[in-house]
């Protein structure tokens, strides 16, 4: 029995030295050392031994499953070590390398601009509004003091969807629409920003979608000098400290006494150029007195409250800032185009 286990020791040693991987290891081990394996088979044996005998051939069984258990546990460290070293090879990351590029948007430059006066504004005290493109006739025209048949409908022809209901083609009916919510209180503070709508043939000024922000002051005694002085703060805060602003009479139907507002022409700081037809001004809005009609429409006395608007188109503001010299270019998604503003 001893030859056999001694030839058992030899046999497996040998075998071990020329085991291949991780599996044929286990394999070896399970042969020789497991339950049914090699070892346990001869040592079954051991009962026909005489009592002297036992103990030696157990001492000797003992010694060749040490022998065997230590081969076996060094060359699972060896391939534990050849494994870990090949995924750490295969893992391997050149950091080196050039990254994949991953190109990120940008805020569109009107959504920009939008964004930078919705801020001037709240930074007086305001807060923002919106309402419905899809409007009512007498939200967009009728309680702005423009019944049927008022001739100033021509200034803005509109698409009607039905006769009663139209895209919107100013943001001035949301003015109506807050003064209803705010059910007679005042302070009113708000700008609404918001597309609008209206049959215009595209060109570099004209666009049938663009954007406006309607501004709405109502409250005990304001008067037309407040407006004045919110807009040239607006002004300055947009375009620089040493931009002036000055009125000049006009008509809108929705405010008594109503005024355009020219600002210095930024090309050329006043002096007069091309770009503002020699005159040192460019136009941006249009503001004035709340009409008392509208005030009623809205649910306020006039006797009581007054109040000043303002609208004002954001390409107008944007293409002014900007220094950009067609209005399409806002529309037409070029990223070569979009992509001048992302870091602006
Ligand atoms: N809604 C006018 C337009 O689209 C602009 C405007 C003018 C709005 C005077 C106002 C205002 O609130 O007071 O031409």
């Amino acid at each position: 029995m001893k030859e056999r286990l001694e030839a058992l020791r030899i046999e497996a040693l040998d075998k071990l030295q020329s085991v291949a991987d991780a599996a044929a290891l286990n394999d070896l081990r399970v042969h020789y050392l497991g339950k049914k394996g090699q070892l346990t088979e001869i040592l079954r044996g051991m009962g026909a031994l005489s009592a002297e005998e036992r103990p030696v051939i157990g001492q000797v069984g003992n010694e060749v499953r040490a022998a065997i258990e230590a081969v076996i546990a060094e060359k699972q460290e060896a391939f534990d070590r050849a494994a870990t070293a090949h995924r750490l090879q295969a893992e391997t990351i050149d950091v080196t390398l050039p990254g994949k590029s991953v190109s990120v948007g940008a805020v569109h430059p009107l959504n920009k601009v939008v964004q930078e006066i919705e801020d001037i504004f709240i930074g007086m005290g305001y807060t923002v509004a919106e309402g419905p493109e899809v409007e009512t006739d007498f939200f967009n025209f009728e309680a702005l003091n423009l019944p049927k048949n008022h001739p100033a409908r021509d200034m803005q022809d509109s698409f009607y969807i039905t006769d009663e209901i139209l895209l919107r083609t100013q943001t001035s009916p949301v003015q109506i629409r807050t003064m209803k919510a705010m059910n007679g209180k005042t302070p009113v503070k708000v700008i609404c920003p918001g597309k609008v709508y209206r049959r215009d043939d595209d060109d570099a000024t004209h666009s049938f979608m663009f954007h406006q922000i309607e501004g709405l002051v109502i409250g005990p005694n304001i008067r037309m000098s407040d407006l004045k002085g919110t807009l040239l703060q607006f002004v300055q805060e947009m375009y620089g400290s040493q931009m002036q602003i000055r009125l000049r009479p006009s008509f809108f139907p929705f405010t008594e006494p109503s005024a355009e507002v020219d600002v210095t022409c930024a090309q050329c700081g006043g002096s007069g150029c091309r770009m503002c037809k020699h005159t040192g001004w460019i136009e941006i809005l249009g503001c004035g007195m709340v009409h008392p009609k509208v005030l009623e429409y809205g649910g306020y006395d006039p006797k009581e409250v007054t109040g000043f608007a303002f609208g004002m188109g954001v390409e107008r503001i944007a293409l002014l800032k900007y220094g950009i010299d067609d209005i399409r270019h806002f529309y037409a998604n070029d990223t070569r185009f979009l992509n001048q503003f992302a870091k602006m």
